[in-house]
């Protein structure tokens, strides 16, 4: 949201600027048309990006967000909890591994990372934590 009004904010501006500078029209025509040059080829792609058409990212994310999880986990960096980049380069993404890591969730579970146990999430549905675990798992690159 906040991205795109900046966006067009700054469509308008340079559409001001384009009419203010009047013959100009033509110069703004030839730098939007030259290819972006330092673009690396394999340039990284947000898993956000990535999975925008697959439901259950999203659906997994917003789950997660109005969770307790943040407190403990983040996408890059361990903090109590490994990171859940970390989580899906351990695991494929199978209904196997999806199941068990939702029970892990549920139930709470220690010894798969460390010494510190993740606490139970008790009132947390099966199919909430299924969404969650894939949301998780979909991060991998
Ligand atoms: C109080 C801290 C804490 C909270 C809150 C927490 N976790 Fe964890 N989580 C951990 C720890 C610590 C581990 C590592 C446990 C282990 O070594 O077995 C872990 C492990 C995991 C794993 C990997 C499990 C495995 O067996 O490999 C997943 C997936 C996970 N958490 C997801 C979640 C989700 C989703 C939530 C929110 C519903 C959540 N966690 C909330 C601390 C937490």
């Amino acid at each position: 949201m906040k991205l795109n009004k900046t966006l067009s904010l700054a469509v308008v501006a340079a559409a001001i600027m384009a009419t203010s500078c009047g013959g100009s029209g033509t110069k703004t025509e030839t730098t939007s048309s030259t290819p972006a040059p330092a673009a690396p080829a394999q340039q990284e792609v947000s898993p956000e990006e990535r999975h925008k058409d697959n439901p259950d990212f999203a659906a997994g994310l917003a789950l997660v967000k109005q969770s307790d999880c943040p407190s403990c986990h983040m996408v890059d960096r361990k903090i109590v909890g490994p990171a859940y980049n970390d989580v899906s380069e351990k695991y494929e993404l199978t209904d196997e591994n999806v199941e068990l890591l939702a029970s892990h969730v549920i139930n709470g579970n220690v010894g798969v990372w460390g010494e510190i146990p993740m606490p139970a999430h008790p009132t947390l549905s099966k199919e909430d934590a299924e969404l969650m675990v894939k949301y998780v798992l979909l991060l991998k690159k």
